[in-house]
């Protein structure tokens, strides 16, 4: 089949695919809050959770333009402190993000807090007339990610899960290319996040002044078990699975959610992890080294294909994080900043001679095959296409996180839910990387229904 061909089928069949077999399909700019916003006015912000990437997340927030930041919530008082030296002293700052919820002057809301809290704070937040902007992962367990969903369509509201990565210059390439048919039939892609480094392993500084004085340590505890004050479980959440997602929902989502965005694969249908705790053994309760297996079944859209994911915080030796989608023409491989793409088609004749069992046949016989083989294969299905490269590099001034947050606000001034990543995209990534960990704490495959979003009996 020509690749043109390819093309146009695949993305016919895409669309009818999501529009025929999926209730969740994905409401391409349906128009379902009417209450724009005009150009002209602001869209006024409050962050919930000011902590690492909060800062990150409201400076994007305000480089995409056209925003204004006029509220905080955090449960550490030095965090909201910090908000008035950063933003000014205008910020309103409180310690319940319930006070920001009920004004009625604040339009959306950026849900950046451990991820137990998320799927509380966004179900709330939607309820209270709020469009919101979840980090990743969009929830701490499988069986929260439907009554967010449900939330979000009831609500009318602009959603956005923030793996900003995949809102990159280079993921869009990537995107492309392999919409266009540049690698053939999908059928392995590996992704790794390696790290060797103690922050980069979670164990951010812990202020001297913490206490329960100065933090809400039992609203922090939420829906966790009830546990006596610990400065590290505050500050250093990821560590442990009450509160985190381990490296599964907090790394592996960035990895699967571009696969995803590049592919349009509604997701995998088995899944097995393995993992260890191999360097930091500080108390944490989840592995710090993992590999996982995501088995992609043949859809309308893509052929079948293995995914492995692998984590290593303990990787002394060389790193090299990146993603590498293989086909049967060729491979795409890429970072946010820059993508390679590898074309590599083998000629229809198969070859004969150098290491193979045509030396080991009688001179007769060399002959006899000989004959048969060139009546076979004429000239021209000997030559293998030259191998060719294409590289992307991102433009210096590509801003991934900023792009996603101008694709949430433009959205939210068009009365949109088209965003880029929405909740049911943001599910299908979250869902296979929670049950990555199911995997590995169970001890089981673990059997997922990527199109219904629900987990299946093996
Ligand atoms: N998209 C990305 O690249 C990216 C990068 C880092 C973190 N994240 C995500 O951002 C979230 C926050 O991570 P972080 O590194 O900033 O953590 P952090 O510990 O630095 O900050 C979390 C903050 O949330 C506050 N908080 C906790 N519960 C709260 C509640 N109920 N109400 C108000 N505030 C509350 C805490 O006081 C803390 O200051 C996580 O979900 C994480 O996965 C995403």
């Amino acid at each position: 089949m020509n690749s043109n061909r390819r093309v146009f089928l695949r993305n016919l069949t895409a669309v009818s695919a999501l529009a025929a077999t999926d209730s969740f399909a994905k409401p391409f700019n349906i128009i379902r809050d009417l209450k724009k916003i005009s150009p002209n006015d602001k869209i006024r912000f409050a962050t919930i959770g000011m902590g690492i990437q909060g800062h990150q997340d409201t400076k994007a927030a305000l480089r995409s333009g056209g925003t204004e930041f006029v509220a905080a919530a955090d449960l550490y008082d030095g965090r909201l402190q910090r908000v008035k030296e950063v933003y000014g002293n205008e910020v309103f700052t409180t310690r319940d993000y319930r006070n920001i919820l009920e004004r009625k002057d604040i339009d959306a809301v950026l849900v950046v807090t451990p991820d137990h809290w998320h799927d509380h704070i966004t179900k709330a937040s939607l309820a209270a007339g709020k469009h919101v902007y979840c980090e990743k992962p969009m929830v701490h367990h499988i069986n929260e990610g439907l009554s967010v969903i449900e939330a979000w369509k009831k609500s009318g509201k602009t959603m956005q899960i923030g793996s900003q990565r995949i809102s990159s210059a280079s993921f869009r390439e990537a995107k492309r290319l392999f919409q266009a048919g540049d690698i053939g039939d999908i059928n392995y892609v590996e992704s790794n996040n390696d790290r060797f480094n103690a922050i980069g392993a979670w164990n951010y500084s812990i202020p001297t002044d913490a206490s329960v004085s100065t933090l809400d340590w039992d609203t922090f505890l939420g829906d966790a078990p009830k546990t006596a004050f610990d400065s590290k479980r505050f500050f250093r959440w990821r560590n442990y699975k009450d509160y985190g997602t381990g490296v599964a929902g907090d790394l592996f989502v960035h990895l699967i959610t571009g696969v995803h965005f590049v592919t349009n694969t509604l997701g995998p249908e088995r899944i097995f992890s393995s993992g260890q705790l191999s360097y930091w053994k500080d108390g944490r309760d989840v592995p710090d080294v993992m590999v996982s297996i995501l088995e992609y079944p043949k859809t309308d859209i893509h052929s079948n294909f293995q995914m492995v994911l692998r984590v290593n915080f303990a990787n002394a030796g060389a790193i090299a994080n990146n993603t590498r989608i293989i086909g049967t023409e060729g491979q795409i491989e890429f970072t946010e900043n820059n993508l390679l793409l590898t074309r590599k088609k083998l000629p229809k004749a198969p070859g004969y001679g150098g290491y193979d069992s045509y030396n080991t046949f009688s001179e007769k016989e060399q002959a006899e095959f000989k004959k048969q083989y060139d009546a076979q294969f004429p000239e021209d299905t000997r030559k293998a296409e030259p191998v060719k490269e294409v590289k992307f590099t991102a433009p210096k001034e590509d801003d991934a996180h900023m792009a996603h947050f101008k694709d949430f606000f433009d959205n939210i001034r068009k009365g949109s839910l088209g965003t880029v990543e929405d909740p049911v995209f943001g599910f299908r990534a979250a869902a296979p990387v929670l049950a990555c960990n199911s995997s590995y704490f169970e001890n089981k495959v673990i059997h997922w229904d990527p199109v219904k979003m629900k987990l299946k009996k093996g």
